[in-house]
Protein backbone atom coordinates (compact mmCIF):
# COMPACT_ATOMS: atom_id res chain seq x y z
CA UNK A 1 0.00 0.00 0.00
CA UNK A 2 2.73 2.44 1.36
CA UNK A 3 4.86 1.49 -2.12
CA UNK A 4 1.94 2.09 -4.21
CA UNK A 5 1.20 5.16 -2.95
CA UNK A 6 4.87 6.40 -2.82
CA UNK A 7 4.70 5.01 -6.89
CA UNK A 8 1.33 7.18 -7.65
CA UNK A 9 3.01 10.54 -6.28
CA UNK A 10 5.97 9.82 -8.44
CA UNK A 11 3.92 9.64 -11.79
CA UNK A 12 2.11 12.56 -10.58
CA UNK A 13 4.95 14.85 -9.98
CA UNK A 14 6.24 13.00 -13.69
CA UNK A 15 3.24 14.17 -15.09
CA UNK A 16 3.63 17.69 -13.58
CA UNK A 17 7.34 18.04 -14.77
CA UNK A 18 6.41 17.15 -18.66
CA UNK A 19 2.84 18.96 -18.57
CA UNK A 20 5.51 21.87 -17.49
CA UNK A 21 8.24 20.97 -20.65
CA UNK A 22 5.57 20.30 -23.23
CA UNK A 23 3.77 23.96 -22.37
CA UNK A 24 7.87 25.38 -22.79
CA UNK A 25 8.02 24.02 -26.09
CA UNK A 26 7.66 26.11 -29.29
CA UNK A 27 4.45 24.50 -31.23
CA UNK A 28 5.07 21.77 -33.60
CA UNK A 29 2.53 22.40 -36.02
CA UNK A 30 4.54 24.24 -38.62
CA UNK A 31 3.33 27.93 -39.34
CA UNK A 32 0.94 28.14 -42.23
CA UNK A 33 1.48 31.46 -43.56
CA UNK A 34 -0.46 34.73 -43.80
CA UNK A 35 -1.42 35.54 -46.96
CA UNK A 36 -2.14 39.17 -46.64
CA UNK A 37 1.80 39.40 -45.67
CA UNK A 38 2.40 37.52 -48.52
CA UNK A 39 0.32 39.84 -50.43
CA UNK A 40 2.48 42.78 -49.17
CA UNK A 41 5.46 41.60 -50.53
CA UNK A 42 4.13 39.42 -53.66
CA UNK A 43 2.10 43.14 -55.22
CA UNK A 44 5.46 45.08 -54.71
CA UNK A 45 8.60 42.71 -55.35
CA UNK A 46 7.46 39.43 -57.12
CA UNK A 47 4.97 41.65 -59.05
CA UNK A 48 7.44 42.42 -61.43
CA UNK A 49 8.21 38.58 -62.94
CA UNK A 50 5.43 36.54 -61.52
CA UNK A 51 2.52 39.02 -61.79
CA UNK A 52 0.27 40.52 -58.63
CA UNK A 53 -1.38 37.20 -58.73
CA UNK A 54 0.99 34.81 -59.79
CA UNK A 55 -0.33 34.77 -63.26
CA UNK A 56 2.74 35.59 -64.72
CA UNK A 57 2.91 36.78 -68.77
CA UNK A 58 6.42 35.72 -70.05
CA UNK A 59 6.72 31.94 -70.16
CA UNK A 60 10.14 32.04 -68.37
CA UNK A 61 8.82 32.90 -65.01
CA UNK A 62 6.42 30.17 -63.91
CA UNK A 63 3.03 30.86 -62.76
CA UNK A 64 2.94 30.52 -59.32
CA UNK A 65 -0.99 30.89 -58.62
CA UNK A 66 -2.85 28.12 -57.63
CA UNK A 67 0.49 26.09 -56.90
CA UNK A 68 0.13 23.62 -53.88
CA UNK A 69 1.83 26.41 -50.91
CA UNK A 70 3.89 23.39 -49.49
CA UNK A 71 5.53 23.20 -52.82
CA UNK A 72 5.85 26.91 -52.92
CA UNK A 73 7.56 26.83 -49.85
CA UNK A 74 9.87 24.02 -50.87
CA UNK A 75 11.38 25.97 -54.03
CA UNK A 76 11.37 29.31 -51.59
CA UNK A 77 13.83 27.17 -49.74
CA UNK A 78 15.41 25.34 -52.03
CA UNK A 79 16.53 28.55 -53.95
CA UNK A 80 18.40 29.67 -50.37
CA UNK A 81 21.57 29.72 -50.19
CA UNK A 82 22.28 28.12 -46.76
CA UNK A 83 26.12 29.07 -44.89
CA UNK A 84 27.55 30.27 -48.27
CA UNK A 85 26.70 26.93 -49.67
CA UNK A 86 25.63 25.98 -53.08
CA UNK A 87 21.64 26.17 -53.18
CA UNK A 88 19.78 23.06 -53.73
CA UNK A 89 17.88 25.06 -56.94
CA UNK A 90 20.72 26.82 -58.97
CA UNK A 91 18.94 29.89 -60.63
CA UNK A 92 20.93 33.52 -60.80
CA UNK A 93 17.56 35.45 -60.95
CA UNK A 94 15.57 33.71 -57.89
CA UNK A 95 18.62 33.32 -55.76
CA UNK A 96 18.75 36.50 -55.43
CA UNK A 97 15.09 37.66 -55.34
CA UNK A 98 14.28 35.04 -51.99
CA UNK A 99 17.59 36.03 -50.33
CA UNK A 100 16.24 38.57 -47.96
CA UNK A 101 13.07 36.97 -46.97
CA UNK A 102 13.05 34.71 -43.47
CA UNK A 103 11.35 31.41 -43.28
CA UNK A 104 8.21 32.67 -42.29
CA UNK A 105 8.21 35.24 -44.81
CA UNK A 106 8.54 32.47 -47.34
CA UNK A 107 5.14 30.77 -45.50
CA UNK A 108 3.50 33.81 -46.00
CA UNK A 109 4.12 34.11 -49.75
CA UNK A 110 3.65 30.37 -50.39
CA UNK A 111 -0.14 30.73 -48.44
CA UNK A 112 -0.83 33.98 -50.89
CA UNK A 113 0.14 32.62 -54.33
CA UNK A 114 -1.16 29.43 -53.19
CA UNK A 115 -4.39 31.04 -53.00
CA UNK A 116 -4.82 32.74 -56.19
CA UNK A 117 -6.84 31.08 -59.32
CA UNK A 118 -4.69 30.05 -61.92
CA UNK A 119 -4.91 30.94 -65.89
CA UNK A 120 -4.35 28.27 -67.62
CA UNK A 121 -2.20 28.16 -70.64
CA UNK A 122 -3.49 25.86 -74.35
CA UNK A 123 -2.04 23.36 -75.85
CA UNK A 124 -1.15 24.75 -79.24
CA UNK A 125 0.55 21.89 -81.33
CA UNK A 126 -2.53 19.25 -83.04
CA UNK A 127 0.01 16.86 -84.11
CA UNK A 128 1.45 16.50 -80.89
CA UNK A 129 -1.47 16.41 -78.67
CA UNK A 130 -2.45 12.40 -78.62
CA UNK A 131 1.17 11.73 -77.98
CA UNK A 132 1.45 13.87 -75.49
CA UNK A 133 -1.78 12.74 -73.77
CA UNK A 134 -0.50 8.93 -73.84
CA UNK A 135 2.50 10.08 -72.18
CA UNK A 136 0.84 12.00 -69.52
CA UNK A 137 -1.99 9.17 -68.89
CA UNK A 138 -0.17 6.32 -69.42
CA UNK A 139 3.81 6.30 -69.86
CA UNK A 140 5.38 4.20 -71.39
CA UNK A 141 5.41 0.45 -70.74
CA UNK A 142 8.25 -0.25 -73.12
CA UNK A 143 10.71 2.57 -72.21
CA UNK A 144 10.02 2.02 -68.09
CA UNK A 145 8.54 5.09 -67.99
CA UNK A 146 5.87 5.99 -65.53
CA UNK A 147 2.46 8.18 -66.08
CA UNK A 148 2.87 11.87 -64.88
CA UNK A 149 -0.35 11.41 -63.81
CA UNK A 150 0.63 8.76 -61.23
CA UNK A 151 2.52 11.30 -59.44
CA UNK A 152 1.54 14.95 -60.88
CA UNK A 153 -2.91 13.94 -61.05
CA UNK A 154 -5.16 13.37 -62.80
CA UNK A 155 -5.18 16.70 -64.73
CA UNK A 156 -2.22 17.79 -63.15
CA UNK A 157 -3.43 19.65 -60.50
CA UNK A 158 -0.75 18.11 -57.76
CA UNK A 159 -1.38 16.06 -54.92
CA UNK A 160 -0.35 17.86 -51.52
CA UNK A 161 2.48 18.23 -50.13
CA UNK A 162 4.98 17.27 -52.36
CA UNK A 163 3.81 16.80 -56.09
CA UNK A 164 3.64 20.47 -57.82
CA UNK A 165 0.60 21.19 -60.17
CA UNK A 166 1.91 21.56 -63.73
CA UNK A 167 -1.43 21.33 -65.69
CA UNK A 168 -1.34 24.83 -67.31
CA UNK A 169 1.39 26.36 -66.54
CA UNK A 170 3.53 27.49 -69.50
CA UNK A 171 4.65 24.25 -72.01
CA UNK A 172 8.01 26.48 -72.51
CA UNK A 173 9.27 26.93 -68.49
CA UNK A 174 7.88 22.82 -68.08
CA UNK A 175 9.88 21.72 -71.63
CA UNK A 176 12.67 23.93 -69.32
CA UNK A 177 12.32 22.27 -66.43
CA UNK A 178 12.41 18.90 -67.41
CA UNK A 179 15.28 19.32 -69.74
CA UNK A 180 17.15 20.76 -66.31
CA UNK A 181 15.89 17.86 -64.28
CA UNK A 182 17.25 15.62 -67.00
CA UNK A 183 20.86 17.07 -67.42
CA UNK A 184 21.08 17.53 -63.82
CA UNK A 185 21.10 21.11 -63.49
CA UNK A 186 18.18 21.38 -61.25
CA UNK A 187 18.50 18.07 -58.84
CA UNK A 188 16.53 19.35 -55.81
CA UNK A 189 13.81 16.54 -56.65
CA UNK A 190 13.22 14.58 -53.42
CA UNK A 191 14.27 10.36 -54.24
CA UNK A 192 15.49 11.61 -57.82
CA UNK A 193 11.60 11.42 -58.53
CA UNK A 194 12.00 13.91 -61.59
CA UNK A 195 15.38 13.02 -62.83
CA UNK A 196 14.58 9.30 -63.28
CA UNK A 197 11.82 10.42 -65.03
CA UNK A 198 13.11 12.97 -67.31
CA UNK A 199 16.35 10.43 -68.40
CA UNK A 200 13.83 8.61 -69.98
CA UNK A 201 12.47 11.17 -72.27
CA UNK A 202 13.57 12.53 -75.75
CA UNK A 203 13.64 15.96 -76.76
CA UNK A 204 10.38 15.48 -79.03
CA UNK A 205 8.61 13.51 -75.84
CA UNK A 206 8.99 16.22 -73.45
CA UNK A 207 7.84 18.80 -76.19
CA UNK A 208 5.22 16.85 -76.86
CA UNK A 209 3.95 16.27 -73.01
CA UNK A 210 4.46 20.14 -72.15
CA UNK A 211 2.43 21.41 -74.86
CA UNK A 212 -0.48 18.68 -73.63
CA UNK A 213 0.01 19.81 -69.96
CA UNK A 214 -0.68 23.56 -70.77
CA UNK A 215 -3.83 23.21 -71.84
CA UNK A 216 -4.68 20.73 -69.02
CA UNK A 217 -7.77 21.91 -66.94
C1 LIG B 1 13.31 39.28 -62.04
C2 LIG B 1 12.29 38.27 -62.21
C3 LIG B 1 11.77 37.55 -60.97
C4 LIG B 1 11.33 38.11 -59.78
C5 LIG B 1 11.27 39.58 -59.40
C6 LIG B 1 10.86 36.99 -58.97
N1 LIG B 1 11.00 35.82 -59.65
FE1 LIG B 1 10.47 33.96 -58.99
N2 LIG B 1 11.17 33.10 -60.72
C7 LIG B 1 11.75 33.81 -61.75
C8 LIG B 1 12.24 32.87 -62.74
C9 LIG B 1 12.97 33.21 -64.04
C10 LIG B 1 11.92 31.57 -62.26
C11 LIG B 1 12.25 30.23 -62.92
C12 LIG B 1 13.57 29.71 -62.41
C13 LIG B 1 14.02 28.47 -63.15
O1 LIG B 1 13.93 28.44 -64.37
O2 LIG B 1 14.48 27.54 -62.48
C14 LIG B 1 11.23 31.77 -60.99
C15 LIG B 1 10.77 30.73 -60.20
C16 LIG B 1 10.12 30.90 -58.98
C17 LIG B 1 9.58 29.83 -58.18
C18 LIG B 1 9.58 28.35 -58.54
C19 LIG B 1 8.25 27.98 -59.16
C20 LIG B 1 8.13 26.55 -59.60
O3 LIG B 1 7.11 26.23 -60.24
O4 LIG B 1 9.02 25.72 -59.30
C21 LIG B 1 9.05 30.40 -57.05
C22 LIG B 1 8.38 29.68 -55.91
C23 LIG B 1 9.26 31.82 -57.16
N3 LIG B 1 9.90 32.10 -58.34
C24 LIG B 1 8.86 32.74 -56.19
C25 LIG B 1 9.12 34.12 -56.27
C26 LIG B 1 8.78 35.04 -55.22
C27 LIG B 1 8.07 34.67 -53.93
C28 LIG B 1 9.20 36.29 -55.62
C29 LIG B 1 9.12 37.60 -54.86
C30 LIG B 1 9.78 37.60 -53.57
C31 LIG B 1 9.81 36.11 -56.94
N4 LIG B 1 9.75 34.78 -57.29
C32 LIG B 1 10.36 37.14 -57.69
C33 LIG B 1 11.85 35.19 -61.87
C34 LIG B 1 11.56 36.11 -60.86
C1 LIG C 1 7.25 9.45 -59.04
C2 LIG C 1 6.48 10.67 -59.04
C3 LIG C 1 6.56 11.56 -60.26
C4 LIG C 1 6.31 11.22 -61.58
C5 LIG C 1 5.96 9.85 -62.14
C6 LIG C 1 6.42 12.44 -62.33
N1 LIG C 1 6.74 13.50 -61.50
FE1 LIG C 1 7.09 15.43 -62.05
N2 LIG C 1 7.58 15.92 -60.13
C7 LIG C 1 7.56 15.06 -59.07
C8 LIG C 1 8.01 15.76 -57.87
C9 LIG C 1 8.14 15.19 -56.47
C10 LIG C 1 8.31 17.08 -58.28
C11 LIG C 1 8.81 18.25 -57.38
C12 LIG C 1 10.32 18.23 -57.27
C13 LIG C 1 10.83 19.29 -56.32
O1 LIG C 1 10.51 19.22 -55.12
O2 LIG C 1 11.52 20.21 -56.77
C14 LIG C 1 8.03 17.15 -59.70
C15 LIG C 1 8.24 18.28 -60.49
C16 LIG C 1 7.96 18.36 -61.84
C17 LIG C 1 8.15 19.54 -62.66
C18 LIG C 1 8.66 20.90 -62.19
C19 LIG C 1 7.47 21.77 -61.86
C20 LIG C 1 7.81 23.20 -61.57
O3 LIG C 1 6.88 23.98 -61.31
O4 LIG C 1 8.99 23.58 -61.62
C21 LIG C 1 7.75 19.21 -63.93
C22 LIG C 1 7.75 20.11 -65.15
C23 LIG C 1 7.31 17.83 -63.90
N3 LIG C 1 7.46 17.35 -62.62
C24 LIG C 1 6.82 17.15 -65.01
C25 LIG C 1 6.53 15.79 -65.03
C26 LIG C 1 6.16 15.06 -66.23
C27 LIG C 1 5.97 15.68 -67.61
C28 LIG C 1 6.01 13.75 -65.87
C29 LIG C 1 5.69 12.56 -66.77
C30 LIG C 1 6.51 12.38 -67.94
C31 LIG C 1 6.28 13.67 -64.44
N4 LIG C 1 6.58 14.93 -63.97
C32 LIG C 1 6.23 12.51 -63.70
C33 LIG C 1 7.18 13.72 -59.09
C34 LIG C 1 6.85 12.99 -60.23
Amino acid sequence: MKCSLMLSSLMTALFAVTAVANANEPAKVAYKGDPAKGQAIGSTVCVACHAADGNSTISANPKLAGQNADYLYKQMTNFKSLGGKQPDRVNAIMNGMIAPYSDEQMRDLAAYFSAQTQKGEIARNRETIEQGQKLFRAGSMAKGLPACASCHGPAGAGMPAQFPRIGGQFAEYLEAQLKSFRDESRANDPNKMMRMVAIKMTDIEIKAVSDYIAGLR
